[in-house]
Formats: structure tokens, C-alpha cells, sequence
């Protein structure tokens, strides 16, 4: 049977755990979670352990990234089997604070991330999603001391954030965004895709489909607002209500009228049913 990795829920056993790692010599590497682990959570556990010599996973459904109506109190929480798949991969400690060990009576300090966390995509419609998402990565870096952080690339606005936040606080960790995992039809992996109807999972693929006919279109030099406008239409077709459908500078993800302007990232976000679904990609 595969080694359960140590799972700790106190600051104090996650400060002896790293304490042991660094005196041992090894590096760490931090794998960011809300738990619900799939395929591409595991994938970026790997990629950790390709680059340093202990992994750290956190689990935790962090209630400051979610706004009063939403998916909060249902998110899946899976944490006997997010552990037993940690253990066949080798992970090696999974860290799982309550709300209470990281946010104790009398909280009062929030990290206010500007730039890309104000382009105008998630933060237009989660507005309290990154100052939440800051301010517990900020803790999840200074409590864990990685040497490196893996993001998936599928929550793209959030790692431009949290890693301009690194660089503006100087934390000494590289931030390193991988790839994002997709189903054989094309469907991003995420947590949230178990909320969708057999009907709605059907539909779901339309987003990355557009995603790639914009992105060939475009680079092939047809006008970028008229390739959206199609593809913006596309996707209300097949039953999602469209947040946004945008082409932005990969970096700064300030809005890019003309292809020279790039390097362009396409971002969508939509709701089929009750479920809303982000992805994106390079042009
Ligand atoms: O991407 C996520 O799962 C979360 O936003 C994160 C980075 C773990 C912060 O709660």
C-alpha cells in the first residue's frame, strides 16, 4: 500500500515538518488547493517533484475567495480521498488548516493585489475573488517557505496575480504555471466540472473549441474583435450565458487591439446551468 503522506492541521506541525526538510538539505515545492484533486492537481504534484526534493500540498477552501452567493458552502470537500491519491503519487505532506487556524478571531490584514487582478475579466464578476485569493496564498507562501509554487495555467488571471504578488513582496520562491490538463474532447480539468448535467458536460467543450478557432483565426490576421464577436456568438448558442470572451496581453493582460501588440492569451468565462466554467489559451 502506497505511504499515506504526514497531513498536518496546526502552523506549529507544519513549521516542524519543514524544519525537518531543510535540515535534511531538501527543497520544497508548494502545490496550492481547495482539494476535489484531479487529474490536473496530481499533474502539478509531478511537476513539484521534478523540481524539488519535497512536495507540500495545501488543502483548503478558502471562504474569503467567495462571494455570499456563491459555491462556498457546496464546494466538494474530498479530503480522505484527495489524501489517498496524494499517497499513490508520493506527495509528501498535505497541509489542511481549519478556517479558524488560518483566519483566527481578530484577522484584520488582507493583501490588495492591483494590475492584472483589476483587468477586467474575473474581477469584474468575482470583485472579492483576488484580494481573497492574495491574501491566503501570501499566508500559504510565509507559512509553507517554499522554494517553488505550482499554478495551473486553467485559472490564468490568478497566476498573473500571484506572481506579480511574489515578485512585489519579494518572496523568495519562483512561481511556475503548468500547463492545463483537459479531457479527451477538450474540456479543462477542474474541480467545479462535477456540477455538470450529462446535457451541459455535452455543451462544455464549445468553450475551448472557440477558444482555438479564435486563436488560429487570429493569428492568421483576421481582426480580433470581429474573430470574438463570432465566437462570443458561438458560445451563447450552445446555451452559456457569456461573461467574457477576450483577447489580452499574456503578461499584463491589458486589452491588445492588433496581433503585433502580443503576445495575446484568449480568455472565456461562462455559465452553463449553475456552473461557471473558465479557460483560456495562446495565440
Ligand atoms: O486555484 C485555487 O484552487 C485557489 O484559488 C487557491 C490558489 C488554492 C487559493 O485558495
Amino acid at each position: 500500500m502506497a505511504k499515506r503522506p504526514t497531513v498536518v492541521h496546526t502552523i506549529t506541525a507544519l513549521r516542524r515538518a519543514i524544519a525537518a526538510y531543510r535540515k535534511a538539505g531538501d527543497t520544497v515545492a508548494l502545490v496550492p488547493t481547495m482539494g476535489a484533486l484531479h487529474r490536473g492537481h496530481l499533474a502539478l504534484v509531478r511537476a513539484g517533484q521534478q523540481r524539488a526534493d519535497r512536495v507540500v500540498v495545501s488543502i483548503f477552501v478558502n471562504p474569503t475567495q467567495f462571494a455570499p452567493h456563491e459555491d462556498f458552502g457546496s464546494y466538494p470537500r474530498t479530503l480522505k480521498s484527495d489524501v489517498a491519491a496524494l499517497a499513490d503519487i508520493k506527495a509528501d505532506l498535505v497541509w489542511a488548516p481549519s478556517a479558524a487556524v488560518m483566519y483566527p478571531q481578530g484577522f484584520a490584514t488582507r493583501v490588495a493585489p492591483e494590475g492584472a487582478a483589476l483587468a477586467g475579466l474575473e474581477d469584474k464578476f468575482r470583485p472579492h475573488f483576488f484580494g481573497g485569493v492574495a491574501t491566503v496564498v501570501a499566508k500559504l507562501f510565509t507559512q509553507v517557505t517554499p522554494d517553488y509554487a505550482m499554478f495551473g495555467q486553467k485559472d490564468y488571471q490568478q497566476l498573473r496575480v500571484v506572481t506579480q504578488m511574489a515578485r512585489d513582496l519579494d518572496l523568495p520562491l519562483k512561481v511556475v504555471g503548468m500547463p492545463t490538463v483537459r479531457e479527451k474532447d477538450g474540456l479543462a480539468l477542474s474541480s467545479r466540472n462535477v456540477y455538470l448535467s450529462e446535457l451541459e458536460r455535452g455543451h462544455a467543450p464549445v468553450l475551448v473549441r472557440t477558444l482555438k478557432d479564435s486563436a488560429t483565426r487570429i493569428k492568421a490576421g483576421e481582426p480580433i474583435e470581429m474573430v470574438l464577436e463570432e465566437g462570443r456568438a458561438k458560445i451563447t448558442q450552445a446555451e452559456f450565458a457569456l461573461d467574457y470572451l477576450e483577447a489580452r496581453h499574456a503578461l499584463t493582460l491589458a486589452t491588445v487591439a492588433a496581433l503585433k501588440s502580443g503576445p495575446i492569451r484568449l480568455l472565456v468565462a461562462a455559465k452553463i446551468g449553475k456552473t461557471r466554467l473558465i479557460d483560456n489559451l495562446a495565440v
